[in-house]
Formats: structure tokens, sequence, C-alpha cells
């Protein structure tokens, strides 16, 4: 990959339909939450299009619950480069496949209404997790709106891929309390709306840039003139978990020139944050002081202080 420019893709449709349908399921949401809220888990087959999180790549770090979907499914719409071809042949190689990059909501719902109200069982491949950048929920709405059920199925989103590549965690004892998802300023942010600086500025926040390998030099920059520590770590991890994975670690001084000289565009996630190289943390409380707390003999994942006890 790398061959386009990531742009924003979660722009709303022009046209007046697909958004008046979001706004009705947004009247209606805002009055009551759906009763399949309550009565389904997230896992649960439910009737409708399932919404399925392919994960970062790799097949094998596809769910089970989604692997069972695509093995049924007869029409798999899926959201193009960022879905390994090769989980595609695992796993669907009997299903008719339709790639979602460059087809609008007009064309998108009526494909995966029809398909559905004609029987067949359809499945909506997102990359990752499909709450995380996907865009999936106008697709819902705009399903729900024209009576079809929908439903998600979660998927491992790349930042926990490229935690994982990177043998760490997003979050570590006295370095990273907090983790932050987000993207560049762009089409979708504007300037004020990029809070980048913001959660670097906050020190013990891991911060996960999706969208955002086109603009390392333009973020790096703009995290320079903030102010910030030119050392402060930086990992960009392109197409973690797929073969042609690779791992750039740097600092907010120079890691714009590594990535042009590797000379990526797209799918990489941007890592910053003293979590990227895990140096610093102090051991945790669960296998501490917390660990023999409680009645003897339980172990502290049991005690009832979890928010204590996770790190
Ligand atoms: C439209 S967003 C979709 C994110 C996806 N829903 C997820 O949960 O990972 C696309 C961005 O996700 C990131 N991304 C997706 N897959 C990736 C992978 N395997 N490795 C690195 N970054 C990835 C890149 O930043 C890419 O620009």
């Amino acid at each position: 990959m790398g061959e386009t420019t990531e742009t924003d893709d979660n722009e709303a449709t022009d046209d007046g339909d697909p958004q008046s349908a979001i706004d009705a399921q947004g009247d209606r949401r805002r009055e009551e939450l759906d009763d399949r809220v309550f009565d389904h888990s997230a896992g649960d087959e439910q009737a409708g299009i399932p919404f399925v999180g392919a994960g970062p790549g790799d097949p094998r770090l596809l769910t089970v619950a989604g692997r069972e979907l695509l093995e049924e499914s007869d029409l798999v719409v899926h959201a193009g480069s960022l879905v390994n071809s090769e989980l595609l042949e695992a796993y669907c190689d009997h299903a008719e496949l339709v790639n979602s990059v460059g087809k609008d909501l007009e064309e998108l719902i009526p494909l995966m209404r029809d398909a559905y109200e004609e029987g067949r069982n359809v499945v909506r491949l997102h990359s990752g997790d499909p709450a995380i950048y996907g865009a999936a929920l106008e697709q819902m709405d705009a399903l729900e709106h024209e009576g079809v059920p929908t439903y998600f199925v979660p998927g491992v989103t790349s930042a926990f891929a490229a935690s994982a590549t990177l043998r760490t965690q997003l979050t570590l004892n006295e370095v990273a309390n907090h983790v932050a998802f987000t993207r560049p300023q762009g089409k979708t942010l504007s300037a004020e709306e990029d809070h980048i600086s913001d959660f670097v500025e906050m020190g013990d926040v891991t911060t996960c840039i999706y969208l955002g390998t086109h603009a390392v030099r333009d973020t790096m920059d703009r995290l320079l003139e903030d102010g910030h520590d030119p050392e402060t770590p930086v990992g960009v991890i392109y197409h973690a978990s797929w073969p042609d994975e690779d791992v750039i670690v740097g600092s907010i001084g120079d890691i714009a020139d590594r990535i042009e000289e590797a000379g990526y565009r797209a799918s990489a996630l941007v890592v910053i944050g003293d979590a990227v190289t895990g140096a610093g943390y102090e051991r945790s409380y669960l296998y501490g002081d917390w660990a023999n707390r409680g009645s003897s003999g339980s172990s502290a994942e049991n005690t009832s202080e979890p928010e204590a006890s996770d790190d």
C-alpha cells in the first residue's frame, strides 16, 4: 500500500436523503435507546446486516464471530485496500465481493438493502473496528431508516495491533494513564478541532493518530511550534499485522524525515508518547500492594476495586 494519499473519508454526502435518514434515526435515539441495546450483547448473531470489524489485516486477527458471518455470507461489501485480500480469499471466496471505495451512500445503501431484501446474507466489512473512523453508523442509520436491521461486530483496531507490534502497552503505570484515538486536521477537522497538541501537552497520554500518515510532517511541525519536547518518542507502524508491516521509531524532532524517506503516505498508525518505547514505567498496584488485599486467598482480579488493578 502507500500509493494513495489519505484524505478525509468520513464526509457526509451532499444528497439530502441519507442525511435526513441520519437525522431521523438520531431523533429517535435521543428520545429512547433502541431495545436491542438491552436485548443483545456484542458478539450475538442478530437479525440484519452485520457491520463487522475485519481487524488490522492479518486474517487471524479477525474475531471468530466475524469469521463465521463471513463464511455464511453471500455478499460482502468491504472497505477496500485496508481489508487484506488474504482475509477475503480465506473466508469469502464463495461470496460476491464489492469494494466500497469510491461509492457514496446513495449507491451503497440500495445495494445492501436490495441484496438483504432478496434474502441474501450481506456483511459489511470495515477495517479494524468499525466504531473507529469507520463511518459505519451513517450507513446503519440509512439502512435502518429503510427497514433493514443492522448491528456491530467489533474488531481489533489498528492501534491495538500497533501496540502489540511495538511490544508495549498503550497505558503504562506512571507513564501513560490515558489513550487518545485521534486524527489530524484536514478536510474533516478544522485546525481548532485538531487536539493532538493538547493530548501531547497532557504528558501522560498515548496519542494514536489515525488517517495521519500523509500529515506526519505538518503534525510534528505544529507540535514543535507549540514547544513540545523534540525528543518525545513517536512510533509509526505501517500496515500493522500485514506481511509488509514496517515499524519506524523516532521522535517528534526526526520522525517526519524518516517517514518521508520510507515513502509512506497512507496506511500507518502514528503513536506519540513515552509508551512507544515502554521505558520508565513503574510496577503496578495489581501485582504489588493490591495483590493481597480483600479476602484472603482471593486474587486481585476479584477484589472490589478493579479500577486500581488493571495495569
Ligand atoms: C478510515 S481509518 C479506519 C480505522 C479502522 N476502523 C481501525 O479501527 O483501525 C484508516 C486509518 O486507520 C489506520 N490503519 C488501519 N489499518 C491499519 C494497519 N493495519 N496498520 C496501521 N494503520 C492502520 C491508518 O491510520 C489508516 O489511515
